[in-house]
């Protein structure tokens, strides 16, 4: 089965009013349009594309946090906007890591709490579970035990996002949506986490979309990568492909001299 299953899927905002079109009509700007896409389980996707492309707007609209104007999602065979498609199901299935954690890891509380809030929640019977769960996911993003008691401010922007990745994994998920997840950090780290991503995902057998403008991560880290311009997906390739086959004429100026 697959995990995930996008047909026709479609984002229209409406733009503001100071840019309303001639003679005062409403404009709309078309944010992601009729894009296809199948993913399957222990898939790495990437995907890339300028900026305003659509990347983000399609990673919410895999997880519902906005609405679709028009198509279908399927997560595992169920549609995503059906009235048996529960939220925690959702969440249980799918996490997103975002570019800035720091923001999103709260202030006073400490890394132990941050990582058992989401185990708490999602594994509320399994009392006796939770403290190995805790350490697994602490070891699996290769944080030492002793950051359990520490503050997020008492650590640095590669290890907050190392928890950020631990908290994601806490709910046991099987997709993790990463969305220039690695952007903010210097080289040395971006190497580093890039290698536990690599890791975790081959432990949990995960399914990772790696949403980025950094191309040589996303050959490094990806088997399939989807190339989106204008809201549109225009191209998709294995990375096993040489990037010289690419059809489309962005995806040939945005691969040129890689491969
Ligand atoms: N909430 C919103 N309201 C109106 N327009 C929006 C909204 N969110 C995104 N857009 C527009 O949709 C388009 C796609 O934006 P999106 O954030 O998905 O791009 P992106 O590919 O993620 O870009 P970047 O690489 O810079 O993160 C842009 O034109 C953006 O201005
Ligand atoms: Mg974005």
């Amino acid at each position: 089965m697959n995990l995930l299953e996008l047909r026709e899927v479609t984002k229209e905002y409406p733009t503001s009013s100071r840019r309303k079109g001639w003679f005062g009509q409403k404009t709309q700007v078309q944010a992601v349009n009729r894009v296809n896409v199948t993913i399957q389980k222990a898939q790495t996707w990437g995907l890339v594309g300028e900026s305003g492309s659509g990347k983000s707007t399609l990673a919410k609209l895999i997880l519902k946090i906005e609405p679709l104007t028009a198509g279908e999602i399927f997560l595992k065979g169920q549609c995503l906007y059906g009235k048996k498609m529960k939220d925690l199901f959702i969440y249980k299935t799918i996490q997103l890591v975002l570019q800035d954690s720091s923001s999103s890891l709260h202030p006073k509380l400490s890394i132990r709490e941050i990582l058992m809030d989401p185990i708490r929640n999602f594994f509320p019977k399994q009392k006796g579970e939770w403290e190995d769960r805790l350490l697994k996911c602490l070891q699996l993003v290769e944080l030492d035990p002793t950051f359990l008691s520490r503050y997020p401010h008492q650590l640095s922007g590669g290890q907050k996002q190392r928890v950020a990745i631990a908290r994601a994994l806490a709910v046991g998920p099987e997709f993790i949506i990463f969305d220039e997840s690695l952007a903010s950090l210097d080289e040395e780290s971006q190497h580093s986490i890039l290698s536990s991503l690599k890791s975790i995902r081959e432990e949990e057998q995960l399914t990772y979309l790696f949403i980025t403008h950094d191309l040589q991560s996303a050959m490094q880290l990806c088997d399939q990568i989807a190339i989106m311009y204008q809201g549109e997906l225009v191209e998709t390739f294995s990375c096993s492909e040489d990037v010289r086959t690419l059809q489309h004429p962005y995806s040939q100026l945005l691969f040129q001299g890689l491969g």
